[in-house]
Order: C-alpha cells, then sequence, then structure tokens
C-alpha cells in the first residue's frame, strides 16, 4: 500500500518524496513531465542537491519510492497527498495558484474516502479553505504544511526541521500528517490553516528583513570605518539576536524571498494592510545590488564601457546551481547595460545564463580573470577563496578587485597591490 503521494517532482516534492520514504513511508511521486520521470526512475535527479541523488536511488532500491507520471495515478493508491507545486508570481505580486488547482481537480475525483490533503506550496492566505471547496468532498480535510527548505541543504532540513507546522481545521488530520515525522522529535506546532499559511511568508520576509538590516549596516560600517564582521558578531552573541543569517552580500535573491515578500505585501494589501515597511525592505535591496555595480564602476574610474570584468559565480547563493532571482546576474546585468565585457566563471554554471546572453563563460577562475580590469566576486563557493592570489595578480591586467561575499583575504590581496572594496569594510 502506498501510504502517501508527493504531486510535482521538483525541489520540494522531491526533497518530501525521497525525505519521507527515507522515513520509511511508501511513497509514490508523480510529475507530468514524462522525461524527469524516466530520469528519476532510473536515479537520475533533475536538480543539483546535495547528498539527494544518493537517498533517491537508495530508496528506489528499497522499493519504498516510486515515481510515475500523472497526478490521479499516484493519488489513486495513496492516503496522504502532499501537494508540491510551483506558485510563481503573478503580473500583480501574487501567486500563481494555476498548478496546484489544475493538480487539485485531477486528483479530486480519485481521492480515497478519509485522505488528506496537504498543501507543501507556499499559497497565499486562504488557499487550504479554496482547496477545500474546490475538492468539494466531506470525506476529504484539507491540511496547510509550509516546507522550510533552503536549497544546498535541503535534506538536511527536512530530517532535521527547527519546526513542524501543520495547519487546519480537522485536527486528526493534522496529527496524521505531524505523526509521519514521529521518528525525528522535532517541535510539531498545529495551528489554523491560515497562520500555517502566514508563517511560511512570515519566515521568509523576516529572514530577508534581516539581511537587509545586515547589508544597511554595512554600509554604516563603510562609512564610519568598522567592521561589519566585528559588528555582527558582537551582535550575535546576544541570544535574543543570534549568530545565524547575519553575512553580508550583494543583496537576497533565490527562488522564494523575492516571490515570497512580493506575495505577502499582495496579501496585506488585500486585506487593506499598507506593508511599507515591508515594501521598504525590497526596494533596498535593490539598492544593494546596485551599490555593487556602483563599486566594481567606481574601480573603472567612473566608466564601464568597453572594460574587461571578470565575474567569480553566478548562482544565488553557493552549493546549487539555481540561477533564479540571482543577485549575481542582477549585479551583472546592470555592468552588462554600462558597456561592461564580462568573462565569469561559476563552478555549476556552464552556459551563459537566459537573462544574461552576452556574458562569456570561463572553464575556471584564473580564465575568467585573465586580461580582466576588475574581478567582482558574487556568490560564496569556498573553491574561489582558495585561488592562488599571485595567479590571480599575474592574470589580471590592472588589479581591482570587489567583493560583495568578503570572500577573499583582503590583507593578502592589498599585500599584492590590488585595490580592494569588500562590504562593511
Ligand atoms: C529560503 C529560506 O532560507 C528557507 O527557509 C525557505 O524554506 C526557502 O527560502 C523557501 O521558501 O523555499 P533559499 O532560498 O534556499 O531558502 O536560500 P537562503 O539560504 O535563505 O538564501 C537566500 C538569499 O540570502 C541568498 O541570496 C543568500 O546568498 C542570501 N544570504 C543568506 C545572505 O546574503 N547572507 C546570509 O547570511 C544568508
Amino acid at each position: 500500500m502506498v501510504e502517501i503521494a508527493v504531486i510535482g517532482a521538483g525541489y520540494v516534492g522531491l526533497t518530501c518524496a525521497a525525505g519521507l520514504a527515507s522515513l520509511g513511508h511508501n511513497v509514490a511521486c508523480a510529475d507530468i513531465d514524462a522525461d524527469r520521470i524516466a530520469g528519476l526512475q532510473q536515479g537520475r535527479l533533475p536538480i543539483h542537491e546535495p547528498g539527494m541523488a544518493e537517498l533517491v536511488q537508495r530508496e528506489l532500491r528499497t522499493g519504498r519510492l516510486d515515481f510515475l507520471v500523472g497526478a490521479a495515478e499516484a493519488s489513486a493508491r495513496a492516503e496522504l497527498h502532499f501537494m508540491c507545486l510551483p506558485t510563481p508570481q503573478g503580473p500583480d505580486g501574487a501567486a500563481d495558484l494555476t498548478y496546484l488547482l489544475g493538480a487539485v481537480a485531477e486528483i479530486a475525483p480519485v481521492l480515497a474516502p478519509g485522505s488528506v490533503v496537504v498543501n507543501k506550496s507556499t499559497v497565499p492566505v486562504g488557499t487550504a479553505k479554496l482547496v477545500a471547496t474546490s475538492i468539494g468532498r466531506d470525506d476529504v480535510a484539507v491540511v496547510s504544511h509550509p516546507e522550510f527548505l533552503r536549497e544546498g541543504s535541503a535534506l538536511a532540513d527536512f530530517l532535521a526541521p527547527d519546526r513542524i507546522v501543520v495547519g487546519g481545521a480537522d485536527q486528526d488530520a493534522a496529527r496524521r500528517v505531524a505523526k509521519l515525522y514521529a521518528e525525528i522529535g522535532a517541535p510539531v506546532l498545529q495551528t489554523d490553516a491560515e497562520s500555517a499559511e502566514l508563517i511560511k511568508y512570515a519566515s521568509n520576509a523576516f529572514l530577508a528583513t534581516k539581511l537587509t538590516f545586515v547589508n544597511e549596516m554595512a554600509e554604516v560600517c563603510e562609512q564610519v570605518g568598522a567592521d561589519i564582521d566585528d559588528v555582527m558578531l558582537g551582535m550575535g552573541y546576544d541570544k535574543r539576536i543570534g549568530t545565524a543569517y547575519l553575512q553580508p552580500g550583494p543583496g537576497w535573491g533565490g527562488s522564494c524571498f523575492p516571490k515570497d515578500t512580493e506575495a505577502l505585501l499582495h496579501i496585506a494589501a488585500s486585506a487593506q494592510v499598507e506593508f511599507d515597511f515591508l515594501r521598504n525592505v525590497i526596494a533596498l535591496n535593490g539598492r544593494h545590488l546596485a551599490r555593487v555595480a556602483g563599486k566594481v564602476t567606481a574601480m573603472l574610474d567612473g566608466d564601464v564601457r568597453g572594460k574587461r570584468v571578470a565575474a567569480w559565480g553566478l548562482t544565488f547563493k553557493a552549493g546549487t546551481d539555481d540561477l533564479r532571482e540571482s543577485p549575481a546576474i542582477a549585479v551583472l546585468r546592470l555592468l552588462a547595460e554600462g558597456g561592461a565585457d564580462i568573462v565569469a566563471y561559476d563552478p555549476a554554471v556552464t552556459g551563459p545564463p537566459e537573462r544574461l546572453p552576452h556574458v562569456t563563460i570561463a572553464t575556471n577562475p584564473l580564465e575568467a580573470a585573465l586580461d580582466a580590469e576588475c574581478l567582482v566576486v558574487l556568490t560564496e563557493w569556498p573553491e574561489l577563496a582558495a585561488v592562488d592570489l599571485d595567479e590571480l595578480a599575474a592574470a589580471m591586467r590592472r588589479h581591482r578587485v570587489v567583493d560583495a561575499r568578503n570572500l577573499l583575504d583582503r590583507d593578502a590581496l592589498v599585500a599584492r597591490g590590488f585595490h580592494h572594496a569588500g562590504v562593511g569594510r
């Protein structure tokens, strides 16, 4: 008997499917993309995530995990139905529920009595009720069960979560979902569906706000001659603040924060709440991205036109191949618009990104730096910190570095005659 159907074999769906199987449950994971499913049946993954391929292959061998085409196929055999569909940002900023509601319509007729439909997708407040209405059956419960996975550490986050949130009117259905994680021993919070839906947005918006605060403080540090690392360390010792998530950078990005902050603004506005504070956080993040491009321009005597710029890092953070809403790409687009000639290196990227078609992709960091007049470091890949700085100096035409992640050894660069601009120093 298959206990769980996971609908959607994307990032969240695969993590849930493999993670739940590893906890001993029988899982059928479905997608509409037949090629994707054919690959997964052979243990080939469509995404880059540490440990995931090994876990999927192991769970395929145990027989607890199965991949198939079509949501109804999977749901016809299951009791719990994890909806892991994309909810992209629609034209008005709200999350687009087309994929979720399409899949719900497909599974509704085949759901066994007593089934629980579990919303994993990040969805606006009220979606659990909307899904329940769209299913239109008294014998099926709907709960909201947001995910808090980070790309690059998704499996670790799944198997050792800070908390498990399950929200819904049917307490028994919520308990059945929470019980799946019994052996993990994480704190479980049972709430109403609306609160569970909002916890996800509130968490991402708060984390984005925290980073914007750090980046604002970094600018203050630059102006007053303080060091952001020391300031954050000093703040972090206060247990109410905490040391995590205080690393300055070029600005936040990725597949979640930009769309979720916009969606929360939209949720608030629909409830006649002007969330100006969050609107400002989003705007300030754009300013930080522009500030990095401005530092490169300043290094190149105020004009990047026709000048060779080496870029290290394109993904939105290290440990992923995801380019969606990448701060690196936003910064490089500004430089490309100014006429810079960009050669980029990223260990997870082999061709020019769609949003940056004219960039040249190098096969290693030193090749990207060859003849460059300025190097800009945009993603914190550890291998970039290990590049030999004498070889870097020999490769570059002019010795200028803008390090938007404070990744490289500033003193060692300065000792080799580099002009250096970091963040918050
Ligand atoms: C984020 C949240 O951290 C997860 O909890 C959430 O589940 C997920 O979104 C989601 O909604 O699915 P993720 O997008 O994978 O996870 O990325 P993060 O590691 O949070 O990084 C987001 C951005 O903040 C990146 O651009 C990263 O470089 C930046 N960042 C992060 C910093 O600049 N400094 C830091 O100290 C941490």
